[in-house]
């Protein structure tokens, strides 16, 4: 017996996190953040100047690595994230290992390796998983399932909000949109797991709309259905 798991699956920038992260403190679950997991991959892949392309060494890399997630307390601080030791809760978010994780992510080897751990984690379940496979590919017998979109012009305003509130360089929204649009397709587009919307997860369209809007329809959504 398992307690409830929901699956929050979109594109790049659709504001999955932000979203997971206030279900799960309104819900009392914890939150699972898979992106994180394919970023410090990436990030100790980069580190140890390993071909991104070089799929030998990277799935030996991924095997004998290991991952650590530390749930934050509250919603202020960020959920911290380790390889190997190495506290990397910031280096995964720079533009370096965003433009190289697809690569890394459409990886076999890789998604073997991290989704195993996943369903490890969630075994007993009591948590919100976000990601891109995970209502398809993960947990497919998640009680709830959520399919987050945003316009591709929207998720660029935000990512450059992101990237303004942790101090980083200022990028042009066209940049941005361009990054965007060619991580969906990267993304979408791959053999193995591609994002798609399971059969049967609730789409959200969130142009408009706050993150505390978009989490207060799926906590609506939460308590009618359990
Ligand atoms: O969600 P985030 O932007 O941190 O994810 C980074 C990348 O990791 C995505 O662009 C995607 O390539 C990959 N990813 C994935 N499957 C997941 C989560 C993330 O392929 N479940």
């Amino acid at each position: 017996d398992r307690q409830p798991i929901i699956a929050i699956d979109g594109p790049a920038g659709a504001g999955k996190s932000t979203v997971a992260r206030q279900v799960a403190t309104e819900l009392g679950l914890i939150y699972l953040d898979t992106g994180a997991m394919y970023r410090a991959v990436t990030w100790l892949a980069l580190q140890q100047g390993i071909a991104i392309d070089d799929e030998c060494a990277i799935a030996e890399l991924v095997n004998q690595c290991k991952i650590e997630l530390t749930p934050s307390q509250d919603l202020q601080s960020p959920v911290r994230v380790w390889i190997n030791d190495t506290d990397v809760t910031q280096a995964i978010r720079t533009k370096e290992v965003t433009s190289q994780v697809s690569a890394i992510a459409a990886q076999s080897a890789v998604r073997q390796a991290l989704v195993k751990q996943q369903q490890i984690w969630g075994k007993r379940g009591g948590l919100v998983a976000e990601g891109r496979d995970i209502g398809s590919h993960v947990f497919p017998d998640a009680e709830i399932k959520i399919f987050l979109t945003a316009s591709v012009s929207e998720r660029a305003h935000r990512r450059q909000q992101d990237f303004q509130k942790l101090g980083q360089p200022q990028v042009s929204l066209e940049e941005l949109e361009r990054d965007i649009a060619e991580r969906d397709r990267k993304d979408s587009t791959r053999k193995v797991s591609p994002l798609q919307k399971a059969a049967d997860a609730i789409e959200i369209q969130s142009d408009g709309l706050s993150a505390s809007e978009v989490a207060m329809q799926i906590i609506d959504y939460y308590q009618q259905r359990l």
